[in-house]
């Protein structure tokens, strides 16, 4: 019962799409009307508004670890364990892309993922956020980042186990999961990125 608690809640908070929220709040044009029409971080960045990227991300981002934490901290007095954490994981990325306040529809899940990460463990959030910005740095393409983190998570978290951490087969099924819904909800970007017609970061919006 209280697993199912944990992740109806989750998925509640990953609803919330601050990318939409945080450009109300600042009087900014809804995200989901202009460039690549996603609600994310990336796209409120071609606003040119680096504040409310940097808020959207931060959002978005903590939603994943809170989300994640919460079932960490008082799962255990309840006799709850890494399988709540697996589902809360998987509901609050879920709750990003397909949102009940926005009707279903979300983003693609790249900041929330990292939070989930995060708080799964802080040193595979810190090695794939790395993998994404060596990504981001050297190619200039959000989308082309976030799907390497999303290849090499899942196989950090693995080869990972026995040596920085103990892996759990829910967690890890998943962040395998995550991964999967995260590269298909880039299926766009990867057409663009193959046809070369992917815009690259700081680019400024196209209706
Ligand atoms: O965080 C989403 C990013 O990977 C791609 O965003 O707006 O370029 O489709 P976008």
């Amino acid at each position: 019962m209280l697993t199912v608690a944990a992740v109806v809640l989750a998925y509640l908070i990953g609803s919330i799409s601050f990318a939409v929220v945080v450009s109300r709040v600042m009087g900014l044009t809804d995200p989901r009307t202009y460039g690549s029409k996603n609600p994310g971080a990336t796209n409120v960045l071609r606003s040119g508004n680096k504040a409310a990227a940097i808020l959207t991300l931060l959002g978005d981002g903590a939603k994943g670890y809170v989300a994640v934490w919460l079932v960490q901290k008082f799962g255990p007095a309840y006799n709850v364990g890494n399988g709540a954490v697996a589902l809360a994981a998987l509901a609050v990325f879920i709750g990003h892309l397909y949102p009940v306040f926005f009707r279903f529809k979300g983003g693609k899940g790249v900041a929330t993922a990292l939070g989930v990460l995060l708080a799964i463990e802080p040193g595979l959030g810190l090695a794939v956020l790395a993998s994404w910005l060596l990504v981001a740095v050297f190619f200039r393409y959000s989308s082309l980042a976030a799907l390497v983190a999303a290849i090499v998570a899942p196989l950090f978290y693995v080869f990972g186990h026995d040596v920085a951490w103990d892996a759990d087969p829910r967690i890890g099924t998943a962040i395998a999961l995550m991964s999967l819904l995260l590269i298909y909800r880039h299926r766009e970007n990867i057409a663009k990125l193959m046809a070369g017609k992917e815009s690259k970061i700081g680019s400024k919006k196209k209706a």
